[in-house]
Formats: structure tokens, sequence, C-alpha cells
């Protein structure tokens, strides 16, 4: 059995951009007050917890994941006693929220970095990765950045040239090297019990848990990941003893290692594996939005139907059986560094996502906006750091009303552009009509709940599966429950037999899918962009 809080199985998450999500004092900046009156609306989604993109002092060079003070809240959200607030209220509703632990760098603004840039020796000198000359060349495993003050040393940034690494060792340091501090090294200590204390000051004020930014970059010259691990593993004994019911949460992308490590959860997303972009985000190549290192090639979900499911079942399938006795996996519809899901797709595609991701196992993870088929904005102006990613960050649409409810500012002061289309989607218009994405999402929220089968603990077995074909079909199965789950995003119509034993079906729901019974034998029809979820009478 998973050694998980109890809440995590049963959860569905959505995920704030808090900049972008409802502003409360017309300043054109989403801010926490703005979370907090929103909380019956994420509920009625059916998502009973936050995850909440960085709130915290940051000169935002990169949104917020440059922090300057870990422990207090940026004045563009609020203080330190709204976020208290939105646990509170949070709780009172049996919701939970977790925030973004950007663990592995700081801002070049942080206190600690000013104080290691200095020349004169001092307690953070060691705190941040600095080599010992300023003229020390970058190689592809140590970028450094040269010049920065006077102290005579380059440092390593973790991401943008103001986000720099954080100092957690290094566990083969090269002994040309002696800048390379092992990670046992005093200093090295302070800066991970530092961290493991920032975690406390939010748990003991009310976090539910962390979303640990690039939580697999930390320890350098670890090709095997071995220091990173042991220190998650370290970081994850504190929680089972400390705090049992707050959950850990990577950003890893490599499920094997990160519940190895002792996360409660990693995604897959569009890195390490080709499982997630084979899914859908084969439309970062044709944006020419996509991250350096990512494979490309034809998505599943697309209607041309030169997707490749056996491209996503071959990782997933793998991850997932290697990770289940430890924790879960998650798809999400998207996040805040990806092109919207709706990208090139119709509400119709969109439902048939939603579909398999909310009868997958593990957690589903529901963007901002994505429930109402929010679109990605391109060619806007970089913003934070965002470049390609602020197309996906733009404000929320709640209603017909001035910048569509999002803010009372004047449009040009808002924090991103509304999305300029007349027949952009809003919450309102949505939540009238019964056959809208966003009462579909609700509807498939209550279906998981209502059939553990199809949740976070299921088995998880393909049905049919087969290389560059369509549907997908696969089976989930807790117990007695079994569930049979059809999908199929390509335009055309496709036929596949179905053995004897899922001849009784009873559909749970379903769009453009019939079940036939041809010469005693069964066969599932499914029209172009449809889906099904039928329970198996035993
Ligand atoms: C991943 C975050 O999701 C992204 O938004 C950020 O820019 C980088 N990590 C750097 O912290």
């Amino acid at each position: 059995m998973k050694n998980c809080p109890d809440w995590l199985n049963e959860s569905i998450f959505y995920e704030v951009y808090p900049q972008s999500f409802l502003d409360t004092n017309g300043d054109g900046i989403g801010d926490l007050q703005g979370v907090i009156e929103k909380l019956d609306y994420i509920q009625s989604l059916g998502c009973n917890a936050i995850w909440l993109n960085p709130c915290f002092v940051s000169p935002f060079g990169d949104a917020g994941y440059d922090v300057s003070d870990y422990r207090k809240v940026d004045e563009r959200f609020g203080s330190n006693r709204d976020l208290v607030r939105l646990f509170n209220e949070a709780h009172k509703r049996g919701m939970k929220v977790t925030l973004d632990l950007v663990a592995g760098h700081t801002s070049i603004e942080h206190p600690w970095f000013k104080a290691s840039a200095q020349p004169e020796e001092n307690k953070y000198s060691n705190w941040y990765i600095w080599t010992d000359s300023a003229w020390t060349e970058s190689t592809a495993e140590t970028p450094l950045i040269r010049g920065f003050s006077d102290r005579n040393a380059a440092y390593m940034p973790n991401y943008f040239y103001f986000q720099p690494a954080l100092n957690f060792g290094f566990e083969e340091p090269d002994p040309d090297k002696p800048w390379q501090l092992p990670t046992d090294h005093p200093d090295v200590m302070a800066v991970r019990e530092e961290m493991k204390d920032i975690m406390r000051f939010w748990m003991d004020l009310g976090a539910d848990g962390f979303r640990v930014d690039m939580a697999a970059s930390l320890v350098k010259s670890d090709p095997e990941m071995k220091g990173t691990i042991a220190f998650w593993q370290d970081v994850r004994a504190m929680f089972d003893t400390e705090y049992p019911d707050c959950v850990l949460i990577a950003e890893w992308s490599f499920p094997k290692h990160a519940l190895q490590a002792g996360f409660h959860m990693d995604f897959m997303i569009h890195f390490n594996t080709e499982a997630y972009t084979a899914l859908f985000r084969d439309e970062h190549k044709r944006d020419g939005f996509g991250t350096p290192g990512t494979l490309y090639g034809d998505s599943f979900f697309d209607r041309s139907g030169k997707g490749d499911v056996t491209r996503f079942l071959r990782h997933y399938t793998e991850h997932f059986e290697a990770t289940r006795e430890l924790g879960y996996i998650s798809l999400p519809t998207g996040n805040h560094d990806l092109t919207r899901v709706r990208c090139h797709r119709s509400m119709a595609e969109l439902k048939v996502i939603y579909a398999f991701l909310w009868s997958m196992p593990g957690i589903p993870y529901l963007y901002y906006g994505d429930e109402i088929g929010m679109s990605y904005i391109p060619g806007l102006p970089s913003k934070e750091g965002g470049f390609g990613r602020v197309g996906s960050r733009t404000p929320m649409q709640w209603d017909e009303s001035r910048n569509a409810g999002f803010s009372t500012a004047k449009a040009e002061k808002l924090y991103l552009p509304l999305d300029p289309s007349k027949k952009r989607p809003t919450v309102s218009e949505q939540e009238e009509k019964p056959t809208s994405l966003l009462n579909h999402v609700r509807a498939l929220s209550a279906l998981r709940r209502e059939y553990p089968a199809l949740g976070a603990d299921g088995d998880f077995k393909v049905v049919y599966g087969k290389k560059g074909r369509y549907p997908l079909v696969f089976l989930r199965q807790l117990g007695e429950q079994k569930i049979l789950v059809a999908i199929n995003p390509s335009a055309e119509k496709c036929t596949i037999p179905l053995a004897k034993k899922y001849s009784q079906l009873d559909v749970l729901k379903k769009s453009g899918v019939k079940v036939e019974q041809v010469d005693r034998k069964t066969e599932l029809v499914m029209s172009g962009v449809s889906f099904a979820l039928f329970l198996i009478h035993a």
C-alpha cells in the first residue's frame, strides 16, 4: 500500500497562476483574495486541491521563479496573512493548498546571493556554486556567469542567468576543481537545512505541501541522480515524522526517480521522455514554441489520426508499474510553461482529451482556464521571462463584463492582455450550457469520485493500443469494479471487436460511440472524435 496522506488519492488539483486569476484590488494583477473568492468555483469543478504558482517576494524576472524572500508573500498578491486566510478558507471547504517551492535557485536579488557575491568571505560564500576564478570557462555540465561582482569567481546559474544555483553539492566532485563541494560539506548541509526550514515555516502556517520546481536539478555531477534522490529522501523522512498529512509533488518528469526519491507524486510532462508530448503537445512544433530537447512527432490527440499511442504507453506503463506502490503520476491538462491544450483543437476534441485524463490512474491536474477551453494567444510580447509561455498565462475569462471579469483596471494595466477574440469562452456562458466543456469537466470529476476503479489507485490495462492505430481502449479495475474506457481522437471512424468478457456494458458517459452485436460478436463503433466510459458487468 502507498504511504501517502489519505486525501491525496481522492484529489483533483487545480493550478492557479495567481497573476492572472482574479484581481480584487483593481491594480491589473491577480491576488490571493481573488483565489479566496473563487474557492467555491474551483470546488464546483470537483477540484479539491490547489497548486499555487510562486507568490513570494521576487523581482519577477521569471514570474516569481526567482525568489528573493522565501518567507514573505509578495505585495502584488497581498500578505502572509492573506495566504494563511487562503489556507483556512480552503480547509473549511475540505480543500488543500500546495505552494510552489523553488528549491534549486534564488533570484540574484536574494540577500543570500548578494552576500555570497561579495569578495570578502562570509557565511553565504558557499551557498551558491562559485568557481575559484572569474575566468573559469563554462562547460556543458557547468554553465557559468562571469564578471557579476568583484568576487574573483564565476557562478553557476540553474535556469536564467539571474537564477543562481543554490549549492546542494556535487555527487562526483572533480578532484581538480576544489570549488565543487561534496554533498556533506557543512555549507551545503546548511543550505539543505534552510530549505527544510522554509518548508516547515509554510506547513506550520497551514500549507498542505509543495510542488517542487526542477526537483531533479539540485545536486550537480549526479548522473544517476543518487545525490538528488538522497536529499529528497531526507526531506520525505521529515514529512513522514513531522508533517504526515502534507505532500511532496515533483516537477521531475521521471516518476521512477521522483517517487524513489520520496515524492508522493510526479508530473509526466514534456521533458525526459516523449510520453506526454506524444499525447498532445505536438503543437509546439507547429508554433515554433517548444522546449529545447523535447522530442516531437505527431500527437495521438490530433484529428489527423497520425499519432502513435505506443510512444506514450511504452513510457507510461513502465513508470506506472515501477511506481504504483510508492505514489502517483499526474498527466496535467497543461501548465504555465506549455501551450494551452486548446491550441489547434475544438471543444469536442478537448472533451475527448479530458475523458482520457480523468480516467487515468494517478491525479488529474487542471490548469486554470482549461476547463473552459481558453486559447493559447500567440504573438504576445514577453513578460517576466515568459517568452512564448505568456500565451498560456493570459487573464482568466470569468464573464462578459469589463476585462472578462478579471479586473476593473484599465485594459493597458492588465498583467497580460486578454484573449482578443469576440468568441472567447467564459465561465458564465458555459455555466448555462449543460453540454459545455465546463460541465463536462464537472461530470467527469463526479464520475471519478463515484467509481473508485476510475480513480487514482485502480489498475490500468491496455485492451487495444496499437502502433499508429486508433482508438485507445483500456480497462480500469479496483476490486470487483471494472470500467472500460475507449478514446478516439482521430477524425476517422473506427471499429474494433471486443472480447466476450466485454460484451455486457453499461454506459457511464459517452459521445459518438455505439456498441453493436454483429454475428454474435460485440463491436465498438466509434465515430470521429469520440469517447466512452462503460461499466462492465461480471
Ligand atoms: C519550471 C517552472 O515551471 C518554470 O516556469 C520556470 O521558469 C523554471 N522552472 C525555472 O524555475
